[in-house]
């Protein structure tokens, strides 16, 4: 098979990739890394809904039976034969371990059968490139705020490859946050999209929950506030769930903020990159442009469907480690916990 380092990874490279990560599944062809030709997602979010939370075992199944159909529309949809693959990319980590497999595995009898390279990609490193994608005028040093259900960090990115985690939460991510509030005020599921939409008949105002860490170097704690909004309303059981979600939201938003414009003036960034699902949120949008604006920072505000998790984020990391790594050799597997690969190069990490 002629899958080595010497492919010629190019403008004109076409990535087919998949992303089953979590609770949706995606598939997307994407060329020469930041040309999106189709991203199709489907979303098992009512399936979960019921329950609460993602199920494992129902995000399996579901992904099995979404998978094909979804690879199918992405190809039609990019108006491409499926001969014009060049490279098969797919999530392999972090995720749920039986959701990565469905993908993991798809891939790679694609790459066999297509005889066209593998391309195992890390989650968190395509969530960086979703950004990129949506504005390709975006100059590095950047720095990313990545805010999603499973993950809250700050990642310096001085270039393609290269890039250290500034800051990470200690405890709860920034969605599951949201998450677990909503569920305690009975909002629904998910709870950042829910939480989101109380606030804006809310008062932000209203209650001053805590600002965990605010003055206190790049990492986020969350859980403590978590435990403020319970105590609130189990004191005050007449509270308006409008203005405790308001309130909620806005000391979140607050400390994201105020972290993500001290990590950039720390590593002279050009600007501010949001990513993850929590980067759809509103009012993180208006302050951070608002904020960011105020400092000289140029703040980048991608789209709702390039912020939450979709396979043109993969494809496009994918095309990136192709033309650095060459393709990942079929016998690696799936990484439920992989981190983020600090490249040590030219940065210094820690
Ligand atoms: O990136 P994502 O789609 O999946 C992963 O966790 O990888 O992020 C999902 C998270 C959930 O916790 C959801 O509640 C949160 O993003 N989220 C929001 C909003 N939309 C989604 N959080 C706050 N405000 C929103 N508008
Ligand atoms: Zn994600």
């Amino acid at each position: 098979m002629s899958m080595n380092r010497t492919m010629s990874v190019d403008e004109s490279t076409v990535v087919l990739a998949l992303e089953t990560s979590c609770d949706e599944t995606a598939a997307a062809v994407v060329m020469g890394g930041n040309d999106v030709l189709s991203s199709v997602v489907s979303s098992q979010v009512d399936i979960h809904a019921k329950f609460g939370g993602v199920v494992p075992e129902v995000a399996s199944r579901a992904h099995l039976q979404n998978l094909l159909p979804v690879v199918s529309s992405a190809i039609e949809e990019a108006g491409i034969q499926p001969e014009r693959v060049n490279a098969v990319a797919a999530t392999v980590g972090p995720g749920l371990i039986g959701a990565l497999l469905v993908g993991v595995s798809a891939a790679k009898a694609l790459s066999l059968a297509w005889q066209k390279p593998f391309i195992g990609v890390n989650h968190m490193e395509a969530h960086l490139y979703a950004g990129l994608l949506d504005d390709p005028t975006l100059e590095f040093p950047l720095v990313v705020l990545l805010v999603s259900g499973g993950h809250t960090m700050l990642v310096d990115m001085q270039d393609h490859g290269r890039y250290r985690v500034l800051g990470h939460t200690i405890d709860d991510a920034a969605g599951e946050a949201f998450d677990k509030v909503a569920r305690y005020l009975d909002l629904g599921y998910p709870g950042g999209p829910a939480i989101d939409a109380a606030s804006t008949r809310g008062d932000a105002e209203a209650i001053d929950f805590p600002r965990a860490m605010l003055h206190d170097g790049l990492n986020f704690s969350f859980s403590g506030l978590k435990t403020a909004v319970i105590n609130h309303v189990k004191k005050n059981p007449d509270v308006s769930n409008d203005d405790v979600a308001a309130s909620f939201q806005a000391a979140v938003v607050e400390v994201l903020v105020a972290k993500a414009v001290r990590a950039a003036q720390q590593t002279n960034a050009t600007g501010v990159v949001l990513g993850g699902g929590v980067a759809a949120n509103s009012r993180l949008r208006e302050q951070m442009s608002k904020v960011g604006a105020e400092k000289g920072l140029r703040v980048a505000l991608p789209s709702r469907e390039m912020c939450t998790d979709n396979a043109a984020m993969i494809a496009a990391a994918g095309w990136h480690r192709l033309r650095s790594d060459g393709p990942t050799p079929l016998t690696a597997g799936a990484h439920p916990n992989l981190r983020l690969p600090i490249d040590t190069s030219g940065v210094s990490s820690r």
